[in-house]
């Protein structure tokens, strides 16, 4: 398939399919649909409670009441899935992480109260100990390293107690090896064969998680860097073998992650291996557009829907969007 036109100036002239609005959406190649997205949630304790996050405008930690409400916005706007992630109480940050697999953590709580009102609603939740660690990073830390194996039976024991409170969607975005694995036959023993595992595959060590760790209230804590477990962001092939390698230890759906600097790995992930691939928009990326938008440098709703349908052509299935209620709005207008 050439991209090319076989004709000639002037039998191809393409700006006679660019004159009017009618032509232009006949021969429009790719869309965006509320059906696309998933939506990110930050949750919290207390109740009646939408908390700012500076360096992320217009994203709040939401108590489980209003997290309710978030719920039933997105159902109404057509968004399938939302995503968890909690702002553990500092009190119930720990070097063991126990609070991440307490059936009663503040994640497994929305989870069941989600699904018992919404139970069409899709529940992703996410995979890692950094909301719950001590010193911010997503594995058990024991004098200044990252262990590895002992990190994936602590995940197994998250991911299982999410399981069991009903969520949809696995998301281990932890990047230790030999997660997804563990993580698929433990479901399987465990009686929920059914719950899907959206990897973090191509998880890369990015700055640009900068406002998210903010709202998680990892910023503070983090000791040194995630660069022991997260992807040089140099690295095409090393991410690509990544990806073949959750998709061979049972994931269902994979990841790229930031989403805008690394299209070039959606487009490459989504054509080696055809399978559900996902781009996660993330908090770095969003504030940037925010930022310049609210200075008046950049139009914030067009460049939304710009950067969105970027990853429709790379060849994502989705995005997990920051704008996901914005967005839907927008193309339910
Ligand atoms: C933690 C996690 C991170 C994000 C999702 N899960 C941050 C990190 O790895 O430090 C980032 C999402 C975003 O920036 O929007 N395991």
């Amino acid at each position: 398939m050439s991209p090319v036109s076989p004709a000639p100036f002037p039998a191809a002239r393409m700006r006679r399919l660019r004159r009017t609005r009618a032509l232009r959406e006949m021969v429009q190649e790719q869309g965006l649909r509320p059906a696309d997205l998933i939506w990110p949630l930050f949750i919290r304790e207390g109740t009646g409670i939408e908390e700012p996050i500076p360096s992320l405008p217009g994203v709040n930690r939401l108590s489980l009441d209003r997290l309710e409400g978030a719920a039933e916005q997105a159902l109404a706007l057509g968004i399938p899935a939302i995503c968890l992630f909690p702002y553990t109480d500092p009190a119930l940050r720990t070097e063991g992480c126990e609070e991440a697999w307490n059936p009663e953590n503040l994640t497994n709580r929305a989870i069941r109260a989600l699904k018992a009102r919404f139970p069409e609603l899709m529940i992703m939740t996410d995979i890692a100990l950094d909301p719950y660690n001590a010193n911010g990073h997503d594995g058990l830390v024991v004098d200044g390293t990252i262990l590895n194996d002992e990190t994936v039976e602590a995940l197994v024991k998250m991911g299982l107690a999410q399981a069991e409170a009903g969520a949809d969607i696995l998301g281990p975005s932890d990047m230790m090896d030999g997660r997804i694995g563990a993580l698929r036959m433990s479901l399987e023993s465990a009686g929920h064969p059914d719950v899907a595992i959206l990897s973090y595959a191509a998880k890369f060590a990015s700055a640009f998680y900068g406002p998210f760790r903010d709202a998680v209230g990892a910023a503070g804590r983090l000791v040194g860097d995630k660069a022991t477990y997260q992807i040089n962001p140099a690295n095409a092939q090393e991410a690509l073998a990544c990806v073949a390698r959750d998709l061979a230890e049972g994931a269902d759906m994979v990841m790229v992650k930031p989403g805008m600097p690394y299209l070039d790995i959606c487009r490459a992930a989504k054509a080696r291996f055809n399978r559900p691939t996902f781009a996660y928009q993330v908090s770095g990326e969003y504030a940037m557009l925010m930022a310049a938008a609210q200075n008046g440098w950049l139009d914030g709703e067009k460049v939304m829907m710009e950067s969105l349908l970027a990853f429709k052509r790379a060849g994502c299935d989705g995005v997990l969007s920051y704008f996901a209620p914005r967005v839907a709005a927008a193309l339910n207008a």
